[in-house]
């Protein structure tokens, strides 16, 4: 069982958003609150997305022959891009031509209210104009994001996007998606071969453990998720490539984080995969280069 006395560190809200997201019974809590985005650490930092970004593909190079994505008249779409818009202001602001995403929690009413354009998005736009330069002012920044985002509150399976697309992102949504087979089906779909796509997913618990891997590894699959609910779907590097595979889509995975193994690893698991799909945390499916 995994160690989760950090619950005691986090904020009543936060808590009860971790609970909602992991205990069935729990589902249907608050939605997001400007307040509560705005000092998260993490949420509160738009520019986070040009960092995941230039880290990303840093990475592929080691590996690929990897060229930068570049937004400037492209159709962009993000599967599940959260609360915020995910990298939809770095894409809109780097000159996409359009950013569509389905995300499951989204709130238009929230993203374009006065609270988030002030402390989010003008942080944001002035990280931007410092590392890609002074591309558009504030003002036309807002509009533009008014103009060019589309974002529908649904799974991406069902949505409205339709292709050919220029460029799909995802940052660590693919791992919770239940079932992941029809979202792949959804990419096959709007993709054409030429489509470029950089999914970031993480294979961990998504508790912070002292390693990513306590307590995932207990017992089959179906037994975690039957104690900690629907969090993350536990399918591992090469179930994810051999769905891309099966709906014919040329991926390749790149891991961006492996880690030591668990003490303890169920037979379950030691059955169907080797050290590389068991021991890596983070992984980059990504391609065409
Ligand atoms: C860990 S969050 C990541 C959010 C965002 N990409 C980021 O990095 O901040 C996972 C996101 O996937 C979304 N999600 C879950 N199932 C989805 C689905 N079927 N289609 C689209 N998004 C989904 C959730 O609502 C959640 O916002």
């Amino acid at each position: 069982m995994a160690n989760l006395s950090y619950l005691a560190s986090l904020t009543p809200r936060e808590t009860w958003h971790l609970l909602r997201r992991r205990l069935p019974l729990m589902r249907g809590g608050p939605a997001w609150t400007a307040g509560e985005l705005l000092s998260s650490a993490k949420h509160s930092r738009g520019i986070r997305f040009a960092e995941l970004l230039l880290r990303q593909e840093a990475v592929l190079r080691q590996h690929l022959p990897w060229e930068p994505l570049e937004f400037a008249g492209r159709r962009v779409v993000e599967i599940g891009c959260g609360p915020l818009a995910g990298f939809g202001p770095l894409a809109v602001f780097c000159g996409a031509s359009s950013f569509e995403s389905a995300e499951p929690e989204w709130d238009a009413g929230l993203f374009f209210s006065d609270a988030v354009a002030e402390k989010y998005l003008r942080v944001f736009h002035a990280d931007l104009v410092a590392l890609y330069g002074a591309r558009m002012k504030f003002w036309d920044f807002l509009k533009a994001l008014a103009a060019r985002m589309s974002i529908h509150r649904a799974g991406f399976e069902h949505s409205p996007i339709t292709g050919p697309i220029d460029i799909v992102l995802s940052q660590s949504c693919i791992e919770h998606v239940f079932p992941l087979e029809a979202t792949i089906e959804k990419l096959a779909a709007i993709q054409t071969p030429q489509t470029r796509f950089l999914h970031l997913v993480d294979f961990g618990n998504h508790y912070p453990t002292a390693s990513p891997f306590d307590g995932l590894y207990d017992g089959p699959p179906e037994a975690y998720i039957a104690k900690r609910g629907k969090a993350i779907n536990l399918l591992r590097e090469p179930d994810v490539l051999s769905l891309f595979a099966r709906h014919g889509i040329a991926a390749r995975s790149v891991p961006s984080r492996v880690l030591p193994q668990p003490a303890a690893i169920h037979p379950w698991w030691r059955e169907r995969y080797d050290d590389a799909a068991l021991t890596t945390q983070l992984a980059l499916i990504a391609g065409p280069a």
